[in-house]
């Protein structure tokens, strides 16, 4: 009798916390369907914090995808993590938003996850970099730079230079401080340079990777700096690396400029966007940047409507860049055919 008066209190405390639990539930989802029904949900998973380029693109994200503009972005930082990334890509699944976008870090590793989203019908977009998977079905379309062009541009720049200076290419004594290993733009932007060194005779001294950080930029120069002495042009793969490393090479008391001829170390970056790299181009500190343009969230914004409105965007598309520089003498560079002018640093 006591047994089955106990059973019947715990069935009865299960069904009230069934019923109160659905209830928030429900409740729930009116709130959100009466104030978000107009609204276009979007899973934004951005790959990090780890440079001026990267904050600036985030803003323009989250300003473009703005609840003024009819979106309601769940935004989720990876920290560097592809692994967090994947996580926020499952997260974006199980809330089944109506689009995913993804700024990857690596290029590889990404099969799985977006096999899921295939799965679920949620399109994915890529802005920045590229992601590398066999089925290319696995993503709606990309938008974001030419990174292996930024490359090329600074090479040819380099040479253009260098050959109007009369400094012989086995006399041209290069480091390359990369960006996150395995990322798109570092995989352009070394290729770049590596095909420029087989061309031209460079020699190359060496390549280690500074992550996009300033941190990082100034520990590894700093580290070349004891193993090699010939060093004459640093090749950063980012602007806050550029910082870092003429911080270090100033500590150790080089010129930084691009006087080669004369003893000074030339350094060149891409981006363009950091405020400091660009008062550094301005006097020659920095003797060329390769811009990387990061206002991608207007451009995510357009792909977004056209898939809205039944269209099918291009699969790659392209932002056209320039190069900065106020290092006089080159006015244009031309890659493949094609003409670049040189934009002068105000
Ligand atoms: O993928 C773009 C690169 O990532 C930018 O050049 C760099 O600054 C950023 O971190």
């Amino acid at each position: 009798m006591k047994t089955r008066a106990v059973i019947a209190a715990v069935l009865l405390l299960l069904v009230t916390l069934s019923v109160s639990c659905r209830s928030s539930v429900v409740e729930e989802s009116i709130t959100e369907n009466s104030t978000e029904e107009e609204l276009i949900t979007v899973g934004f998973s951005q790959l990090g914090a780890e440079s001026d380029w990267r904050s600036t693109n985030t803003e323009s994200m989250l300003s473009a995808l703005s609840k003024e503009n009819g979106y309601n972005l769940i935004y989720k930082n990876g920290q560097q993590k592809q692994s967090n990334q994947i996580t926020a890509i499952r997260m974006f699944i199980q809330q089944e938003v109506d689009y995913i976008v993804l700024a990857p870090a690596t290029e590889t590793g990404w099969d799985t996850v977006l096999n899921e989203a295939k799965e679920a019908g949620i399109p994915v977009i890529l802005v920045d970099r590229r992601v590398d998977t066999t089925d290319k079905t696995l993503y709606s379309c990309w938008v974001g730079s030419d990174f292996e062009l930024e490359g090329q541009k600074m090479a040819t720049w380099i040479h253009d230079y260098t050959t109007m200076i009369g400094v012989a290419p086995e006399d041209i004594h290069i480091v390359n401080i990369q960006g996150s290993i395995g990322s798109t733009a570092q995989i352009g932007r070394s290729k770049g340079l590596s095909e420029a060194v087989k061309e031209y005779g460079w020699d190359l001294l060496d390549e280690v990777s500074g992550d996009f950080t300033e941190t990082k930029g100034r520990e590894v120069m700093a580290d070349l700096l004891q193993k090699y002495d010939n060093i004459n042009i640093v090749y950063c793969e980012n602007d806050n690396e550029a910082i870092g490393a003429i911080d270090a090479l100033e500590a150790a008391g080089k010129v930084v400029g691009p006087d080669i001829n004369n003893g000074e170390i030339m350094v060149v970056s891409f981006d363009g966007i950091n405020i400091k790299a660009l008062e550094y181009a301005k006097i020659g500190k920095i003797s060329c940047i390769a811009e990387c343009n990061p206002l991608h969230g207007p451009r995510v914004q357009a792909l977004i409507e056209a898939i809205e409105a039944g269209e099918t965007p291009d699969k790659f598309n392209y932002v056209s860049e320039t190069l900065f520089s106020s290092v006089s003498g080159i006015t244009s560079i031309e890659v493949e055919g094609k003409t670049y002018t040189i934009t002068p640093v105000e």
